[in-house]
């Protein structure tokens, strides 16, 4: 099999970020030290940091600079794939600086103006500055008007400021919103960056170059031919140690008005005319929007919730949620759930895109099944095939990365019969595994100024207004069965049943 050339280990693959310093608010805490930190040491080792870089930690935590570059060997020992490059090491630990304060203290932002300004005469940084904030989501909005009343979020002299925002965005369509105009006051919406961290995954910007780099798809990439699409993001894991969080968004918050909604809408939306960022989220946004919304009796027929009981994974036996530390002993939080939508649009009326996304359920898996018509029957009618499989395309997303065509095929022999087989591309065949958490891409978006993979404003709110009817009848009719499904399991009967009456079924991969 021929293999395509791949980045060879410290090979330059695009253009370099900016020199800047990136400021992390929560430095001391767990995505800092498991994604942040060994995915600014990728991007180093890829020559795509500047040398002109600098990062400063922020935290409650009481800890010198000496002491948080002590961790950061710690964390990149811990989190980095391989061996650590010693003269990266010792480059990464000059270059990193810690302050302790608190977000809601003004004098924290007096301080972070003097440290940014040393370090701006010292390491080069050029005065660009980015904002990551990895806190709880309370402080959003007031970290941003404290960094504006600072005067650290002004562009002047061709610095760049930016903020990247994690989630979760809001709890609802109406706290989104507020969170917006929080921002918007203090900020113009090119410096905010919204992070979904699905997007940084490789498989879900293939997503696109599947669909637009090849004449093949596209033609049939439309009701005419799909018959519908399945989007299945299954976890193994409960809630681990964030029951104290997990209780009060559950599943839909959880998942689907951010991750699932990406990837719907790459999956669903129109060719763009660039792949400039407003040219690509403009179509994105344009199929966020087509989602035809649930009224209330829709949300009680097309709509599954569920809550996980004990059970097995992987022959371990695990507790019911309700037994998780942080969860009430009668929480009535969902831990599951599945949905059918539709797409109102020319090319998507009348296909149903059916959705479930849960934890503890019978493997870790995100994939997405384009499942075709139908060949008409006719040509087999005198022989002795019983029904004919319809094609299905599968993109598997995690922890599997490749693509399945499923298709029938004669087997051997000298009757007529079919089976059915798949044709199939693995990414690792192709191009190997390159260490990466996901978030080294995000990052140097944001050091060229590239918002593309990144939500707007209009996103985020058409996100929420696809669940809102959901939340609300969930919120005013809670459940009576929980917890109704099993750990290990694919979900409640209930979510089979969702395909069922459509003559449909779940395709489910088994890792
Ligand atoms: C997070 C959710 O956004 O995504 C978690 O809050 C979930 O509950 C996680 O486990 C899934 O991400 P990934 O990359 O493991 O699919």
């Amino acid at each position: 099999m021929s293999q395509a050339a791949t980045a060879v280990e410290g090979e330059r693959v695009g253009r370099c970020g900016d020199p800047c310093v990136m400021v992390i608010f929560g430095a001391a805490g767990d995505l800092t030290r498991r994604k942040l930190i060994p995915s600014l040491y990728n991007l180093a080792k890829y020559k795509l940091l500047s040398r002109e870089f600098a990062m400063i930690g922020i935290a409650r935590n009481p800890m010198t600079t000496d002491e948080f570059r002590a961790k950061l060997v710690a964390d990149l020992k811990e989190f980095v794939d391989g061996p650590v490059d010693p003269d990266l090491q010792e480059w990464f630990e000059r270059q990193v600086f810690y302050i302790a304060g608190e977000f809601a203290d003004q004098s924290t932002y007096q301080q972070l103006k003097e440290v940014l300004q040393k370090v701006d005469k010292d390491l080069a940084t050029h005065g660009n500055y980015f904002y990551y904030l990895a806190t709880a989501p309370d402080f959003f909005g007031p970290i941003v008007q404290r960094l504006s009343a600072a005067g650290l979020m002004s562009e002047e002299n061709h610095q760049w400021r930016r903020v990247i925002v994690e989630k979760p965005f809001g709890r609802d369509l109406d706290s989104a919103r507020l969170l917006n105009q929080q921002l918007l006051k203090e900020v113009d919406e090119k410096q905010i960056y919204r992070i979904d961290h699905y997007l940084g995954k490789e498989t879900v910007q293939n997503i696109l170059a599947f669909r637009f780099a090849n004449g093949i798809f596209e033609p049939i990439w439309n009701r005419r031919y799909i018959d519908h699409v399945q989007i299945s993001v299954g976890e193994t894991v409960g809630v681990e140690q964030r029951g104290g969080y997990y209780d009060t968004a559950g599943a839909l918050r959880d998942m689907v008005p951010n991750h699932i909604m990406q990837l719907i809408s790459l999956t669903a939306m129109e060719p763009p005319i660039s792949f400039q960022a407003d040219a690509v989220r403009d179509e994105q946004a344009k199929i966020l929007h087509a989602v035809q919304p649930l009224s209330s009796e829709d949300v009680l027929t097309r709509t599954v919730r569920g809550q996980y009981g004990e059970g097995e994974i992987a022959g371990q036996h695990v507790p019911a949620y309700r037994s998780e530390p942080g969860v009430p002993p009668d929480s009535r939080t969902e831990t599951f759930v599945a949905v059918k939508l539709q797409v109102d649009n020319w090319r998507w009326a009348g296909v149903p895109f059916y959705l479930r996304t849960g934890k503890r359920m019978a493997s870790r898996s995100t994939y997405i099944v384009i499942q075709f018509r139908r060949a008409p029957f006719v040509l087999f009618r005198d022989t002795e095939v019983e029904k004919l499989m319809p094609n299905q395309l599968v993109l598997h997303i995690q922890p599997e990365e490749g693509i399945a065509l499923r298709f029938a095929a004669k087997t051997p022999g000298p009757i007529m019969r079919l089976g059915t087989v798949d044709m199939d591309f693995q990414y690792s065949d192709y191009f190997g595994k390159q260490p990466s958490t996901g978030y080294e891409r995000l990052l140097h978006d944001c050091m060229v100024g590239d918002a593309t993979l990144f939500q707007r404003a209009d996103m985020v709110e058409a996100g929420w207004s696809v669940v809102s009817p959901m939340l609300d009848l969930w919120k005013a009719l809670p459940p009576r069965n929980f917890p109704n499904y099993a750990s290990g399991t694919w979900g409640p009967k209930e979510a089979e049943d969702l395909l069922e009456r459509d003559g449909r079924h779940w395709r489910n991969f088994e890792q």
